[in-house]
Parts: C-alpha cells; sequence; structure tokens
C-alpha cells in the first residue's frame, strides 16, 4: 500500500489514522448481528492496540452470544489496561447469561476498578434470586465506592416503598408560622413540602444572626436540613442560597475571617444523604457590592489581593431516592405538567445575573425574580414551596404569582409582623395547633 510520500512520517500517521478511522467506521456500522452479517473486521481487530477499535470489538463480540469467546473476553478482563475496555468485556460476557460464569463474576466483585465491579454485579443481578448470589450482593452493601453502595440498596430494597404523597398537606397549603424552625418542623407531618428555596441567616454578620461559634451556626442549619429530608416528599429539591462570609477583624494586628459557608455546607448535607444536583452562581452587578477591591487598586501587592465578591451560590439538592427525575415529573398529570412549562427565556448556564433587591424591613431579601427562576425550575404548579427561614416572606409572594402554594416559618417577631402585612390571605399556624396535631383530623 501506498502510504509514503516525500514528507516522510507525517505521511504515515496520516495514513495510519485514516485506517484507523475506517475500521471504526465499518465496526460502529455493523449494527444488530445475523448469520448473515459479514463480521471479519471483528476478527481481523481482535487484537488491535487502539482503544476505540477494541471497544467496538468487543462490544460486537458480545452480540452474538457466543460462549466460544469467553476465554477472550477473560483475557482482556485480565491483561488490558484500559477501564473502558475491561468494563466493555464483561458486559460481553454477562450478555451470554451463562450461569457457569457466576463464580467468576463473583470473583470480579473483588475488582479495584468500581467500574468493573458495578458491570459484574449488572451480570449478577440477571440471577439475583439465586441465593449464593444473593448472598454475594448482600455482601457488597458496605462497599467501599458510594455508586456501588447505592445501586446494591436499590437493588435489594424491599418492594414496598413510601408514596411521597401526604394526606395533611391541604392543613398547610399558604401558611405561615412564627418560631424557631428546628422546634416547628418537629411537628410538620412527613412528605408535605414538594419543594424548597432558602437563604439561612448569614454567620455573625448581621444582628439577626449571631451565633456562639460557626460549629454552633453550622449545626443549627444542619439540624434543620436533617428535620427537612423527612418533611419533603421522596425526589424532592432543596436549593440553598449561601455565600461566604467575612467575620471583621479582632483589632489591627488580626486579620478578618472569612468562612466558606456554602462548601462547608454541602459536604454536611451531602453527608446526611441530600443528592448534590447542581451549584448556580448568581452574579450581581458589581456597584451593588462592598468595595474590597479599592486597597489593592493602590497598592498592588500580591497576596493582598482582594476582589470585589459579586455572586452568591444557589446550591441544587434532591431528597433520597433510587427514582430517575422521570419517575418524580411522572408523579403529576398531563395538565400539571403542561401548565408547568418552563418559558422560553429561561437560564442556559448556571451562571445568574440577577440584581439583589433592597427592603425597607429586612436587610437580606431574595430578589423576586431569583424566586421566579427557582420555583418554575424546580417545582410544579399547584406545589408547595417552602421557606424555614422565611424573612419577610419573599418566596411566597413569587410562589402565588407561579401558581404555587407556600408554607414560611419565621423566627423573629418584626418580620413575621411583616409577612402578615403582606400576605393578608394567608393562614397562621400556631405552634400550639401543631403540638395538637389539628390538622390530622382535616386529612383530604
Ligand atoms: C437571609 S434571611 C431570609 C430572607 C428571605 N429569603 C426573604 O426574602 O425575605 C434569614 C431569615 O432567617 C430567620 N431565621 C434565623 N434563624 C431562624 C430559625 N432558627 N428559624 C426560623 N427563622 C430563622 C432570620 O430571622 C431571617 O429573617
Amino acid at each position: 500500500m501506498k502510504v509514503f510520500d516525500n514528507k516522510g512520517n507525517l505521511t504515515i500517521q496520516k495514513a495510519t489514522k485514516q485506517n484507523k478511522k475506517q475500521v471504526l467506521k465499518k465496526l460502529k456500522s455493523i449494527g444488530k448481528i445475523s448469520n448473515s452479517t459479514n463480521c471479519q473486521v471483528v476478527f481481523d481487530n481482535l487484537y488491535s492496540t487502539d482503544e476505540n477499535i477494541l471497544l467496538v470489538v468487543i462490544k460486537n463480540l458480545g452480540k452474538l452470544k457466543d460462549k466460544k469467546y469467553i476465554k477472550y473476553f477473560k483475557k482482556v478482563i485480565r491483561t488490558n489496561e484500559s477501564s473502558l475496555v475491561r468494563r466493555e468485556a464483561v458486559s460481553s460476557l454477562g450478555r451470554l447469561r451463562d450461569r457457569v460464569q457466576i463464580e467468576y463474576f463473583i470473583k470480579l466483585l473483588k475488582d479495584e476498578d468500581p467500574n468493573i465491579v458495578l458491570q459484574s454485579i449488572r451480570a449478577l443481578l440477571i440471577f439475583k434470586k439465586t441465593p449464593r448470589v444473593k448472598k454475594a450482593l448482600k455482601k457488597m452493601k458496605k462497599h467501599e465506592n458510594e455508586i456501588v453502595r447505592q445501586v446494591i440498596s436499590n437493588e435489594l430494597a424491599d418492594e414496598t416503598h413510601n408514596s411521597g404523597k401526604c394526606a395533611s398537606k391541604d392543613f398547610f397549603i399558604n401558611s405561615i408560622i412564627n418560631g424557631d424552625s428546628r422546634e416547628i418542623l418537629e411537628f410538620i407531618p412527613n412528605n408535605v413540602i414538594d419543594m424548597t428555596f432558602t437563604s439561612p441567616p448569614y454567620y455573625n454578620a448581621r444582628d439577626y444572626s449571631i451565633y456562639k461559634s460557626y460549629k454552633e451556626y453550622l449545626e443549627l442549619l444542619c439540624g434543620i436540613f436533617k428535620q427537612l429530608m423527612n418533611k419533603t416528599k421522596e425526589g424532592g429539591f432543596l436549593i440553598v442560597n449561601t455565600s461566604p462570609v467575612i467575620v471583621p477583624r479582632f483589632s489591627r494586628s488580626y486579620s478578618s475571617k472569612r468562612y466558606p459557608i456554602p462548601f462547608d455546607l454541602n459536604y454536611l448535607l451531602c453527608e446526611m444523604g441530600w443528592e448534590f444536583i447542581d451549584d448556580i452562581v448568581w452574579v450581581k452587578p458589581e456597584y451593588s457590592v462592598k468595595n474590597r477591591i479599592g486597597g489593592f487598586i493602590q497598592h498592588r501587592k500580591p497576596m493582598a489581593y482582594k476582589p470585589n465578591t459579586v455572586t452568591e451560590y444557589l446550591m441544587v439538592y434532591r431528597n433520597r431516592t433510587n427514582k430517575l427525575i422521570d419517575w418524580s415529573i411522572n408523579q403529576y398529570n398531563e395538565n400539571i405538567i403542561a401548565e408547568s412549562k418552563v418559558d422560553d427565556d429561561y437560564e442556559k448556564t448556571n451562571v445568574w445575573h440577577v440584581s439583589p433587591s433592597s427592603d425597607k424591613v429586612h436587610s437580606a431579601i431574595f430578589p423576586e425574580d431569583l424566586c421566579n427562576k427557582v420555583i418554575s425550575y424546580y417545582s410544579f404548579v399547584g406545589d408547595l414551596v417552602f421557606d424555614p427561614f422565611g424573612g419577610v416572606a419573599t418566596l411566597a409572594k413569587s410562589a402565588r404569582s407561579n401558581d404555587r402554594n407556600y408554607m414560611i416559618i419565621e423566627k423573629e417577631q418584626k418580620y413575621f409582623e411583616e409577612i402578615k402585612n403582606r400576605l393578608p390571605e394567608a393562614k397562621i399556624i400556631t405552634l400550639k395547633e401543631l403540638k395538637n396535631g389539628n390538622f390530622k383530623n382535616r386529612d383530604v
């Protein structure tokens, strides 16, 4: 074959690349395999050193479902260095659904590569009812990889599951409650809340948020978000708006301290079982934020660089479930899904430019525009949206204009009075009523 020209090596490379491309194209075009399929290109490339080619070769070989390739697959699993190639070989071996291979797959559960372990679990699940397999899979409940643990707990879970519905929900529709969320939440029935959007108090940065220590502050938030898991329906969303906070320096010989709240809280939320979904960066115009860069503009000394902070985070989480998002969506009827369809001008990236809002009563409120976005992207018409750190209930206002219902808890009396002014139609629920469990007698 004339692959050389007077330009030397580059041409050889080009020719080889082109050749590989052709082989790959041929392999990929095979599709379904029948008796009349010409598989020569598969057999010619059984020992290809190209990972992409080998992947498709093994995939096609798997489609043949022929036990005479078992040895070949096992050799690939034993000797190949690519995780993808090895996984494909395990998958092709699994396609044979050969009981004789059960012990081999059980052995693979000890593989160092979680991809191989997961693929072997898939192969074994076909024989899930076999006591030997059941026992081996049960042992994987404590596997060090979190996805392996999740798959095993889903697959071996009892079929009966929580319906995600709460009979007392109506009682809490468009309600406001004055008190500490830690205490109030205890008396809220499980599965009432569809979605939560909240902005917890800043750590020691405002007069309404003074805590003994950062530890105590995080414990308060965790106590509330932990209870919220049970109160939120299966697969429901939680969106938490926070940003790092600076506590001013003690004196000139000390530096100010910056607390990375979104990052510390993220770890704690994931540990307790909220599933991290997305991080959205809320960008405010520079003129609206505190000027920190002033000193640096003068001296330009490295390390003393302090940019103006124009961002906050909206961390998005989903409540514990082994169901896909589609399952959550399908809990609603077609009309609700159609009515809830998001308008054309939705945010295309995770960077949202929204101007902050000011308020004569509260110093740190949500811009309504931010609430509108969160409500329309993470809840459906008719849902009950919740804010455990209600402030002056901006979320409630936005909920009403988006045909959602609200439940708001606010601790400070002066803000609660303002909520009552702003939401005269709201139902006021007292702690006494909750303690008496009045709602239990008013089921839908
Ligand atoms: C950042 S503000 C929220 C403002 C609100 N997003 C709005 O738009 O009006 C936090 C609020 O949480 C309230 N708060 C603090 N700790 C609380 C607790 N344990 N239970 C209920 N509310 C609390 C504070 O009084 C404050 O009004």
